[in-house]
């Protein structure tokens, strides 16, 4: 293990990082257009970061600071077995917190296992609460396994449920008051993601980003006035609202309208076991390269310290300065 631990993470901004996304597939059985083109080649399953792999990096984070960590993809319940890969982290000293990012297509028959393997937060994707405009969007028929796996998740006891809906203007107006109506129905927490440049089509702009502002007001009209949680976490990327009738909450990741750069505490590995610093790094760092040749944990430890420190100020999606990554979302784990 590192010997020099008592640092942490921290960039040249004060930023403290403290959270750790673990993409485990770069592969989708949804074709979200936001997301991914409809062909596209996956990566060949060798060059995948093994579950092992993941591990070790995971326990080498662990004692630099990171606590928190969130298995994305791609779809990860694509990956065989990853109830297996929750065990194993599961027992990782130091971390508190282990997610799920899904869409939920696989949920019903996983929910379970991944209970009770120690599995604490789960997230799902829905964009939309109709079939057709669903499979406009994700270019794939499956509304209802979506919904079974919602329900199934909830059955398993998973609480809070996030839901989380890309919103884009044109397409998402519609579904906001209907999709957080359902949240409400079923006890979950609704979230609403600004839309944001990492598609495969590079058909973003910015007049297609529905922002918070707009959704907020058609919350208040649709259902009731919202307010500002009182324990919302000035750290965390979501803007928390409650609905002053007290029938729940809801919430907004703003990162077009109110980037939230400046809080960031977040690292990324890719499946293929590149490091990010920031979701549109346009560089990475190689551990699986480190983690193949036999590199120490102490070198897999710098590299994640080097990486940190390299950190820049933030994305500058609102600028003429920015510049899209190469990877689209599916490929960087979001
Ligand atoms: N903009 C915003 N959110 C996105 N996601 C995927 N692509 C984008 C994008 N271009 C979301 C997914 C999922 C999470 C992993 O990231 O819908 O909720
Ligand atoms: Fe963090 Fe980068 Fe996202 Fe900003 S854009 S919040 S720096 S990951």
């Amino acid at each position: 293990m590192p010997t020099e631990t008592r640092a942490g993470l921290v960039d040249s901004f004060g930023r403290r990082h403290n959270n750790l996304r673990v993409s485990v597939t770069d592969r989708c059985n949804l074709r979200c257009v936001y997301c991914m083109p409809e062909n596209v080649a996956f990566l060949p399953r060798a060059e995948v970061l093994t579950f092992e792999e993941i591990e070790r990096v995971v326990r080498v984070a662990t004692t630099l600071g990171i606590d928190k960590v969130r298995l994305t993809g791609g779809e990860p319940l694509l990956r065989r077995d990853l109830p297996r890969l929750v065990e194993l982290l599961a027992v990782v000293p130091g971390l508190s917190d282990i997610g799920l990012t899904t869409n939920g297509i696989l949920l019903a028959r996983e929910a379970r296992r991944l209970r009770d393997a120690g599995l604490a937060r789960i997230n799902i994707s829905l964009d939309t609460m109709d079939r057709g405009k669903f499979q406009q969007i994700t270019r794939r028929d499956d509304f209802d396994r979506v919904i079974e796996g919602i329900l199934a998740a909830k059955e398993a006891g998973f609480h809070p449920i996030k839901i989380n809906a890309v919103a884009i203007r044109g397409f998402t107006e519609d579904d906001v008051v209907l999709l957080a109506r359902f949240a409400l129905e079923h006890g979950l927490e609704m979230r609403f993601i600004e839309y944001m440049p990492l598609d495969a089509g590079r058909l973003w702009e910015r007049e297609k980003v529905l922002f918070a502002a707009e959704m907020i007001e058609l919350l208040e009209t649709g259902i009731a006035p919202l307010k500002p949680t009182a324990d919302q976490d000035p750290r965390a990327p979501a803007l928390d609202y409650e609905y002053t009738d007290g029938s729940g909450r809801v919430g907004f990741i703003a990162s077009v309208s109110r980037p939230f750069c400046m809080s960031c505490n977040r690292i990324r590995i890719t499946a293929e076991g590149k490091l990010r610093n920031c979701l549109f790094s346009l560089e990475e760092t190689d551990l699986r390269a480190l983690l193949r040749t036999g590199g120490s944990d102490d070198q897999i430890a710098q590299a994640v310290r080097d990486s940190v420190a390299a950190k820049w100020e933030g994305h500058e999606i609102n600028t003429a300065r920015f510049i899209q990554p190469e990877r689209m979302m599916h490929s960087i784990g979001g």
